[in-house]
């Protein structure tokens, strides 16, 4: 049972093969750049030697079909996307990486006989908190994406239900809001993690937003996806994801609680994000719960513990904080 991970050099990714290296696979991981750092900072230095690496592009349909054929894959984890600033400051580029990237994906899979296609796709197909009832997001509620992003990751879940209904290629998108955790680095919602590693490093970092969000740590993400590649269910289902609501200013009190060297240096703009604070996850919990999310407090000392511990290795990567 051979799975492909694209995007795996990625936050989620390094998390997903993390996992799925220690089920005792091996993956073959398809990715554009060329320096798997965040799978070295979160799987071991020899990760490149456990999986099998395939430089490639998500929006070149024949790689995509190659890689499914010639590792015999049978099951997708597809995760190569750009994320919102890219995608606002290159719509069509952005739409050819994660639209026509997440069609690709689909045509490999049917092609190549694949049983399961499991996919990242967004809260962002959600809209501001304004436009819905008070209280968490609903898996059925309407979309009304705020950003091209959002369109994107709205479509990708419509051809996921057509891949379903005229293949009868099985799949589970997911849609994560504000995640967190070691190998977040970049994306506007990647600021409460940037906040957590410069308070390891005793740096000045102010949050570029407010309001209210739903948290997510990255380990509770790639189980979810795991889980999703084990499933047998069939059709194109896709679910919210929920950590934890939570206000801006408490990730930074939390923080500060958590790691008292960096009282005073980590602050926030109090200006909200046009997506939702809070997601209902029913219809996860329902098909592969139970699954508990992480308290934030839990995530936020665990974030903090594994910078610590890379920062006294050697091996904290501080690239975007420069
Ligand atoms: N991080 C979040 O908060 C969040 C929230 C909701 C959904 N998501 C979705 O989850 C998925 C993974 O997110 P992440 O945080 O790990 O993102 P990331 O930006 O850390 O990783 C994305 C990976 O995709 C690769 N990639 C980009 N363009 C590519 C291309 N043309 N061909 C091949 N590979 C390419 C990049 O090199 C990178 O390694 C994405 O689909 C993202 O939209 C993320």
């Amino acid at each position: 049972m051979t799975t492909l991970v694209t995007g795996a050099f990625g936050c989620i990714g390094a998390w997903v093969v993390r996992g799925l290296l220690s089920g005792g696979e091996r993956p073959v991981v398809f990715d554009l750049a060329d320096d798997p750092w965040r799978m070295r900072m979160i799987v071991a230095d020899d990760v490149a030697s456990r999986v099998t690496i395939v430089r490639g592009d998500i929006t070149d349909r024949e790689a995509v079909g190659a890689v499914v054929k010639k590792h015999g894959v049978r099951r997708i984890i597809h995760l190569a996307a750009w994320q919102v600033p890219l995608c606002r400051q290159d719509p069509p580029r952005g739409a050819l990486v994660n639209v026509v990237g997440t069609a690709n994906v689909f045509e490999a899979a049917r092609a190549g006989q694949v049983e399961r296609v499991v996919y990242a796709s967004s809260a962002a197909v959600f809209g501001a908190p304004s436009l819905y009832p008070p209280g968490p997001v609903k898996d059925d509620a309407p979309w009304q994406p705020a950003t091209h992003y959002g369109v994107y990751k709205a479509a990708n879940e419509e051809t996921a239900r057509i891949y379903w209904e005229e293949h009868r290629v099985p799949s589970m998108g997911f849609r994560p809001l504000s995640v967190y955790g070691p190998g977040r680095d970049f994306g506007l919602t990647a600021d409460p993690t940037l906040a957590m590693k410069a308070a390891v490093l005793g740096r000045r970092f102010q949050i570029r937003w407010g309001g209210s969000t739903d948290l997510i740590h990255v380990e509770d993400v790639a189980r979810a996806l795991l889980a999703a590649a084990d499933s047998q269910l069939d059709g194109a289902r896709a679910y919210n994801l929920h950590g934890a609501s939570a206000a801006i200013a408490d990730v930074v009190k939390l923080i500060g609680r958590a790691w008292p060297s960096a009282a005073g240096l980590i602050g926030h703009v109090e200006q909200p994000i046009p997506f939702p604070a809070a997601l209902d996850d029913t219809r996860y919990q329902k098909d592969l719960g139970p699954a508990p999310p992480t308290s934030l407090e839990a995530g936020v000392r665990k974030t903090l513990d594994e910078f610590a511990r890379l920062q006294k290795e050697g091996r904290l990567d501080a690239r975007e904080l420069a």
